[in-house]
């Protein structure tokens, strides 16, 4: 058990009654600080934060690097992420300071699966472009040979990344839309998971090569920063469409305006980017990729369970148990 009153700091709003259980049932234990302006903390708040709080709960949006979490008043010695992927938080430094983090996996899987398969269908079926035509105002009806698209069912789609989402969205393509699944992981699949789903695993350049649509679902790590650069996306089909709802730091966003410019490929589809919310010049003009917020795990319910799995962190920590989700 943690002695004393002990801080939690929400560096973020929350969805409204997850705040409400998080001070219920962190009463016992300590004080909640919720977050009044529904805006990201500047780096000053960060800091401050870092030596008020015990407990921090974050998000993306908080950038917690080694010179804030080397700052000699720095008091957390837990960050409960609110999301699961913590490339925004200079782990090796957190473990230097003693500091433990946690995320919240497995409760956001469906939602960010569906959003990836959204940004699939959109790129295919050009659905953007669509859409913008008839706010417009400037459609002038059906005919034959209008906005023709690329079809989706029974093409190849390769997943680099086979983790819960990767394997989430392998299930949805393969038994909705009868997609032929290869799929680059460091591990494989277990035999009867790959022979219900068909799937292949291939290396990078192999998968590249093959698939009508890439969908990049793995963790941003140092290995995986740029794995789609301008040479490997050469390897990728005239055709072929990239997705990703997995970090904009996974792709040179440069390197890939530029092959949408030159149709080098034929199209994207991005819920994540290298500088966010700031777009790389170039691509706000290109027809061919569709952009959306940053929104792959954005239902009521999945930050709802996103909330309550951030919460379970912070009560075990509280009561002196191990975490339910500690990043290693
Ligand atoms: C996640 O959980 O990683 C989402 O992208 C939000 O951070």
């Amino acid at each position: 058990m943690v002695q004393n009153k002990q801080n939690i700091v929400l560096t973020r709003k929350w969805p409204a009654s997850v705040e409400q259980a998080l001070v219920s049932a962190a009463a016992p234990h300590g004080v909640v600080q919720l977050r009044e302006p529904d805006s990201a903390m500047s780096r000053d708040e960060l800091a401050n934060a870092l030596r008020t709080a015990d407990v921090l709960c974050a998000t993306v949006t908080d950038q917690i690097d080694e010179e804030l979490l080397k700052q000699p008043e720095c008091r957390t010695k837990l960050i409960a992420n609110f999301g699961v992927g913590v490339n925004h938080i200079d782990l090796a430094a957190a473990q230097a300071a003693g500091i433990s983090i946690s995320n919240t996996p497995g409760v956001l899987t469906e939602a960010t699966a569906e959003i990836a398969l959204t940004l699939l269908l959109s790129a295919a079926r050009r659905t953007g472009e669509g859409e913008r035509l008839v706010r417009s105002g400037g459609w002038s009806g059906w005919y034959p040979t209008h906005m023709l698209s690329t079809q989706v069912t029974g093409k190849k789609l390769g997943i680099i990344g086979m983790g819960r989402i990767g394997l989430d969205l392998a299930r949805k393509a393969h038994h909705g839309l009868g997609m032929k699944i290869f799929y680059h992981n460091r591990s494989a699949l277990p035999s009867e998971v790959a022979a219900s789903l068909g799937a292949e695993r291939l290396t990078l350049e192999e998968l590249l090569t093959r698939s009508d649509f890439v969908s990049l679902n793995c963790p941003a790590t140092p290995e995986t920063r740029h794995l789609i650069n301008a040479e490997t996306l050469a390897l990728m089909q005239a055709h072929c469409i990239l997705i990703n709802t997995a970090r904009g730091d996974v792709v040179d966003e440069m390197a890939l305006c530029e092959a949408l410019e030159k149709k080098q490929i034929a199209a994207a589809g991005l819920d994540v980017y290298e500088q966010e919310p700031v777009l790389t010049p170039g691509l706000l003009a290109l027809d061919n990729v569709v952009l959306l917020p940053h929104m792959g795990s954005g239902t009521t319910q999945t930050r709802e369970a996103m909330g309550q799995c951030a919460m379970r962190n912070v009560i075990a920590w509280l009561r002196g148990e191990p975490l339910p989700n500690a990043v290693a």
